[in-house]
This record gives structure tokens, C-alpha cells and sequence, in this order.
């Protein structure tokens, strides 16, 4: 009998969820044996099915369950026919607030064997801080005169002197084991009440942090400079919106979003923090067998490393690295797709391949 136990909540969700999610676990367990600890795994099947059959994503205490777990192991959420807003502001963006996830952090790194997308991006090795319970993504706002010439949206972007605080106070600490630079994406040239308050806060933070080097970037020409120099990068602190675009850009620069992973982090561990790949639904190649579990693998490496099982999170690290050295790979960084008959389907609550 395993003497470490970690409870954990796994909800595979939609569209390559059902498939990434129950192939890393595969792995996982694996892991899990080898260092004699046991992953507790509870299947939730919520999701775009789930709302076809309740008009929720989830039950209505769906986070009173979650909460008594120690992790939560996430696949994405989307469908074509139900409204985006539906599906992320139904179970995604709930389990980010109600458990305080402010931080969503997302590593990026040339993987071996994946050929570079831009010059220089054969060494590419940053981690972007991304806030993650605030900023552009708020819900406060609403619509005017809807279905008349005078229709209008309004959206506020909501910006906390805490909330900032907490982000950059995280990215400098997490430089300070690294190499000491943080770049700080901002737009106070043109967003001119949230964003020099961005700096202004951000700033203040890295006073307490001297040996760390602050650099102030505008997201357009940070964008720019991510593809002309993305090795240049260490760590990046980004609001929720900024954040969110750049891990998408960073993710493809290292070679596809398939493979870049994030941790939604509430790193007090009052509550259960999240993991999963950066990447969402991706209907366009949902059930064909071809999405690439490397982000979801890696989420999960994040995860095991969260419960404080490094040496197994290592090695499920080593192990996607040592397929991929071996030519191992999906159609989205090179690989040839899977022949037909090799194509298995995830039997859904039943733990197992079919
Ligand atoms: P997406 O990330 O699902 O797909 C973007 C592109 O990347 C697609 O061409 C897709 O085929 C490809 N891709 C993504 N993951 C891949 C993988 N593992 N292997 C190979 N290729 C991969 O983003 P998209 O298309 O904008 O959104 C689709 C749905 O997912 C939407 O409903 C969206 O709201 C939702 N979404 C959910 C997220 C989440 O649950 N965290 C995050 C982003 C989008
Ligand atoms: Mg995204």
C-alpha cells in the first residue's frame, strides 16, 4: 500500500479533452507506481454533454465537490454548437475564482526533436506569469439597446492593487531561481487608467526584488520581439487578456500549442489548484486521434510537482522528451497521423480504452 495519497478531481471535459486527458493519466499512473505513491482519481463527466442534458456545465455545488480534492486534472472546454461564453464562464472560469487560481503560470521551452518555428527558437526557455482572476476577463459590463442601430457592448477591465501585487510578487520570486529578468507586458500608451496602474504597481513590487532586472514592454512590440528574439525572454508578467494572447504565440513558437501546459495556481493551497493545456476543445480535430498530449502530459508533470513529487514529475518530463528524441510525434510538430485501425476511443466513466 502506497504510504502518499493525493486525491484528485479529473474532468477530460470536451472535444480533445476526452482524448489528451485519459492518455497522460496513462502515464501518470504509471509514474505514480513507479515512486510508490497513489493518485486517488475521482471522474467528473461535466462539460458541452452535461450542459445538453442539465443547461449547466456542472451541478450547482460542482465546486463545493472539487474543493475537497488536492488538485484538479482539466482537459478544455468548447463546442462548436453551445456559445463559448456558455462553456469557459460555466465550469473554466468558475474553478479559477471561486478557488483563488490567481496564478496561471505556462513554461515554454524548445522540446527535443521539434524543429524551431523562428530563428533563434531553438533555445527557448521562459515561463509566462499570467494574472488570472481579474483584469480584462471581468464580468462587469452589459449590453445597451440590443437589436436596434443604437446596439452597444460595454466591457471594464478591473485592475487591484492586490491583484497586481500578487502577480508580479510571484513572477520576481520565480525569477529570482531563474535568470533574474522579468519583462512586464503593458499597453500605457493606449490604455491609459488599468495599464500605467500595471506599471505603477508592478514597479513598486520590484523594489522589494532588487536583484531582479525589470523590463517594461508594450504588448505590440513585445509580440514582435517574441518572434525576433524569443530566447531574450526569462519571465513574463501579463494581465489576464495579454497573457492569455502570448502564451498562445509563445506555445506555437516553440513548436505547437499542443505541447505548452499551464497551472492554475492558488499558491497559499487554501484551495485546489488546476492543471491543464494551454490549448482548448480543437473540434476541427477532435476524435481523428491526432491531437498531441504533450500539453496535457506536461500539465499533469506540473500537477505531480505541485503535490511535491518531484522526482516523479521529472520523470514524466524525461519521458515525453525521450519520445520525441526518438521521432515519436504528432502531425502538429511533424509527425505522420495515426493509421486508422490504430485508433482507440476513450470508453467515457469507465477509467479505460475501448
Ligand atoms: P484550440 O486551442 O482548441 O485550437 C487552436 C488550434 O490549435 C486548432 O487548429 C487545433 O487543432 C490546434 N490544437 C490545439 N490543441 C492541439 C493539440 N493538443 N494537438 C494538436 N493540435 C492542437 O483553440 P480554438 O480553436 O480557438 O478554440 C476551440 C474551442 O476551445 C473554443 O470553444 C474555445 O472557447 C475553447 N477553448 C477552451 C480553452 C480551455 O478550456 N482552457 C482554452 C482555449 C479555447
Ligand atoms: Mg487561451
Amino acid at each position: 500500500m502506497s504510504s502518499r495519497r493525493h486525491s484528485i478531481a479529473v474532468i477530460a471535459g470536451d472535444g480533445i479533452g476526452q482524448e489528451v486527458v485519459p492518455a497522460a493519466l496513462q502515464t501518470l499512473r504509471l509514474v505514480a507506481e513507479r515512486h510508490d505513491f497513489a493518485l486517488d482519481e475521482r471522474e467528473y463527466d461535466w462539460g458541452s454533454d452535461h450542459y445538453r442534458a442539465h443547461g449547466r456545465m456542472m451541478p450547482v455545488d460542482g465546486i463545493e465537490q472539487l474543493a475537497r480534492h488536492d488538485a484538479i486534472f482539466f482537459g478544455a472546454v468548447g463546442a462548436p454548437d453551445i456559445p463559448d461564453v456558455e462553456t469557459l464562464w460555466g465550469l473554466l472560469i468558475p474553478m479559477r475564482r471561486e478557488f483563488d487560481q490567481y496564478i496561471n503560470l505556462r513554461p515554454v521551452r524548445t522540446l527535443p526533436g521539434i524543429p524551431a518555428r523562428v530563428v533563434g527558437g531553438d533555445d527557448i526557455d521562459l515561463v509566462i506569469v499570467r494574472e488570472n482572476v481579474e483584469g480584462e476577463y471581468s464580468s462587469v459590463g452589459g449590453r445597451l439597446y440590443p437589436g436596434t442601430p443604437y446596439a452597444a457592448a460595454v466591457q471594464e477591465a478591473f485592475f487591484s492593487h492586490r491583484g497586481v501585487t500578487r502577480a508580479a510578487e510571484y513572477a520576481a520570486t520565480l525569477a529570482e531561481s531563474r535568470r533574474r529578468r522579468v519583462t512586464s507586458a503593458t499597453k500605457s500608451n493606449g490604455i491609459i487608467h488599468t495599464m500605467p496602474f500595471w506599471d505603477e504597481v508592478v514597479a513598486e513590487v520590484m523594489q522589494r526584488h532588487p536583484d531582479v532586472t525589470l523590463e517594461k514592454v508594450l504588448i505590440d512590440a513585445l509580440a514582435a520581439k517574441l518572434v525576433l528574439a524569443p530566447a531574450s525572454f526569462d519571465v513574463i508578467v501579463a494581465s489576464n487578456l495579454f497573457g492569455d494572447i502570448l502564451s498562445d504565440l509563445a506555445g506555437a513558437l516553440a513548436g505547437s500549442i499542443g505541447v505548452a501546459p499551464s497551472a492554475n495556481l492558488n499558491p497559499e493551497r487554501r484551495h485546489p489548484s488546476m492543471f491543464e493545456p494551454v490549448h482548448g476543445s480543437a473540434p476541427d480535430i477532435a476524435g481523428q486521434g491526432l491531437a498531441d498530449p504533450i500539453g496535457q502530459l506536461w500539465a499533469g508533470a506540473m500537477m505531480l510537482e505541485h503535490l511535491g513529487e518531484q522526482a516523479a514529475a521529472d520523470e514524466v518530463v524525461a519521458a515525453f522528451e525521450g519520445c520525441l528524441r526518438d521521432g515519436i510525434a504528432t502531425p502538429d510538430i511533424g509527425g505522420r497521423p495515426p493509421r486508422r485501425s490504430s485508433r482507440t476511443r476513450w470508453r467515457r466513466g469507465s477509467g479505460s480504452w475501448a
